[in-house]
């Protein structure tokens, strides 16, 4: 990627954890710190595209020069990527959306009382599925965190969901994924085709990413 390579172009990013209230102070959340996703926002921004980034709770700033939209649950990170999606030509999902919420989160901040307690879940909504179905030529790429059989369950994810291609990593492996400055990852289509890419800061990873996806955009509006 160089200056101004994606000059124009309409790119949605999401990024960061989601949380799921159980009552007004107690969540299920995850440990994402959307450092891929702001660095993904940032690089599209410095090669000249206009930016949405989506974004669940994290201790990063919001990136100069980017629409920056501030969420918390699954449903209302769903509700401001449907907001945009319909402009974006490409959408990187790099949220690590939660699986699960309380099937009945309580209104009010419950006093503890006995030893055990059950806790009802109920799936949230898939938002990369979601945005598939609605999906007319825009570019979609997602991530995928697998500690087995990564590449076929990877391949597997990306038929589903529609992608081009999803940017496989696994947790186990020291100081790449959640939190850290670094990632590793392999990039895999729904035919399972699999480039593994060395571990690098994930900024040169965001420009990898980039330049995996330009030349499947759609051709640009006059
Ligand atoms: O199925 P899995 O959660 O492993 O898929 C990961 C990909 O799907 C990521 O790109 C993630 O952002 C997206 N995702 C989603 N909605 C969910 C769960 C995951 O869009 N509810």
């Amino acid at each position: 990627g160089f200056p101004g390579d994606l000059a124009g172009r309409r790119v949605l990013v999401s990024a960061g954890p989601t949380r799921e209230y159980l009552d007004p102070v107690r969540f299920l959340s995850n440990p994402s710190s959307g450092r891929m996703g702001y660095a993904v926002a940032e690089a599209a921004r410095d090669r000249g595209a206009e930016v949405v980034l989506v974004s669940g709770p994290t201790a990063l700033p919001a990136p100069a020069g980017v629409h920056f939209e501030a969420v918390e649950t699954a449903e209302e990170m769903l509700g401001a990527l449907l907001k945009h999606f319909a402009w974006s030509e490409l959408l990187v999902m790099s949220a690590a959306v939660a699986d699960w919420r309380a099937a009945h989160p309580k209104g009010e901040k419950e006093a503890k009382s006995g030893e055990r307690q059950t806790l009802e879940l109920v799936r949230t909504p898939d938002i990369l599925e979601t945005l598939a179905a609605r999906r007319r030529n825009q570019v979609l790429v997602g991530f995928a965190m697998e500690t087995h059989a990564g590449v076929a369950r990877a391949a597997d994810k990306a038929r589903r969901k529609g992608l081009a291609f999803i940017c496989l990593n696994y947790p186990t492996r020291e100081g790449t994924a959640f939190g850290g400055s670094e990632n590793e990852v392999t990039l895999v289509t729904q035919a399972g085709d699999a480039e593994p890419l060395p571990r690098m800061p994930k900024r040169e990873l965001a420009d990898r990413i980039l330049d995996r996806a330009k030349p499947l955009l759609p051709p640009p509006t006059p």
